[in-house]
């Protein structure tokens, strides 16, 4: 209920408009927001925990499932109760056992992008700078990205890691017309934002004949990035702490990627500039970013753009207005970019949806 008027309805008129049947179906929608909040923790707990690789090995009591992952069976059975009731497991109780069947196994357990246990973990760390977020709302200003490390460089490891194992080489990269073959031949590739270096990672083992560097202004995050690659065994690859606003004055590249990397820069505009500048002319900028419009009205039924809009209001916008940023926000939606890569002096040579992927979309850029 939005209004004064709905919570008391006291006047003649306003009694006539007000839609008791409407109210009451509102309220149990509130009420399924609230349990798919829940629900969201629990999931979380599944998979910090193997829960689901333990469920997902077949049928079994509580008891058995709490030895399969070395957990506390009370617990275990609580959070199965939860976990039947939401419709995620099954339960017989003749046999007291549970099931996880295959098809929601597939979307919960496993490496690849289909696997998409790790996004639930935004939810349950968004929540804890609750107070901050809520404190900026008031006056203003926004919460820094140092708030949200390291907790933050974990969870978005997560959720991108099985899209760039699963997808980047097979399903992303030829969205971008005859990048293979260029990555094949051997360039020069950056990436803006890298994070924990996992998509470099992967492309560096995969063209051997390029050369990649990945810029991130978190230490804690490149830290990560090299000693993965160490690990691999990697000499194709490097990674170095840089506020991506500036790029070293020397930087020329072939190509450029920015995975979720612009929408929540401070000046998005200086960063598209600077891309665009290192970018050797012909060269290609390739930025996965988030699938929206920038009109609300056009959002509207879009099942995830809640999910959108209030993880820009809980992180994105929020860490750039930190900085006295843009705050474009997660949602800044194709329209805008299309505009701010023209405005950087980029031709927007496609735009495609990635396979497996609802949330993002892939721009394939190119300096004239
Ligand atoms: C949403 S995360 C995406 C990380 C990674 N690309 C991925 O897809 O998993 C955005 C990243 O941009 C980095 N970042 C934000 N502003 C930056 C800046 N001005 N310079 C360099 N990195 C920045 C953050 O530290 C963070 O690692």
């Amino acid at each position: 209920m939005t209004t004064d008027a709905a919570a008391h309805p006291d006047t003649t008129a306003d009694k006539a408009a007000f839609d008791a049947a409407a109210a009451e179906e509102f309220a149990e929608r509130l009420f399924g927001d609230y349990t798919s909040a829940m629900v969201t923790l629990m999931i979380d707990i599944g998979h910090r925990t193997g829960l689901f690789d333990a469920a997902a090995a077949g049928p079994a009591t509580s008891a058995k499932l709490a030895e399969r992952a070395g957990l506390t069976e009370r617990y275990v059975r609580e959070w199965l109760g939860a976990l039947t009731t939401a419709g995620i497991t099954r339960y017989d109780p003749l046999t007291r056992t549970y099931t996880l069947p295959a098809e929601h196994a597939a979307c919960l357990t496993g490496g690849g992008a289909t696997n998409v246990a790790p996004l639930s973990l935004i939810v349950g760390h968004l929540a804890t700078h609750i107070d901050d977020v809520t404190t900026a709302f008031r006056e203003g200003g926004g919460v820094p990205y140092e708030k949200f490390r390291p907790r933050f460089t974990d969870v978005m490891d997560g959720i991108n890691r099985g899209l760039f194992d699963g997808q980047l080489i097979d399903g992303v990269l030829p969205l971008a017309g005859d990048l293979p073959a260029r990555l094949a031949s051997g360039v020069r590739a950056a990436d803006i934002g890298c994070g924990t270096g996992r998509a470099l990672i992967v492309l560096a083992e995969a063209f051997p004949a390029s050369t990649f560097v990945g810029y991130d202004i978190a230490a804690d995050a490149i830290d990560r990035a090299r000693a993965e690659a160490a690990d691999a065994g990697l000499t194709n690859v490097t990674f170095e702490v840089c506020d991506v606003a500036h790029l070293p004055a020397d930087a020329r590249f072939d190509v450029v990627f920015a995975f979720d990397a612009i929408h929540d820069q401070a000046d998005p505009e200086g960063v598209l500039r600077g891309v665009h500048d290192a970018l050797v002319p012909g060269g290609s900028f390739v930025a996965v970013d988030i699938k929206a419009s920038s009109h609300l009205e056009n959002n509207v039924g879009n099942p995830i753009a809640p999910l959108i809009y209030a993880v820009s209001t809980m992180h994105c916008m929020t860490v750039s207005l930190a900085c006295g940023g843009a705050g474009l926000g997660t949602a800044w939606g194709e329209e805008l970019a299309r505009q701010m890569f023209a405005d950087a002096g980029f031709e927007v040579v496609s735009v495609s949806d990635v396979p497996d992927d609802p949330i993002d979309i892939l721009y394939h850029c190119r300096r004239p």
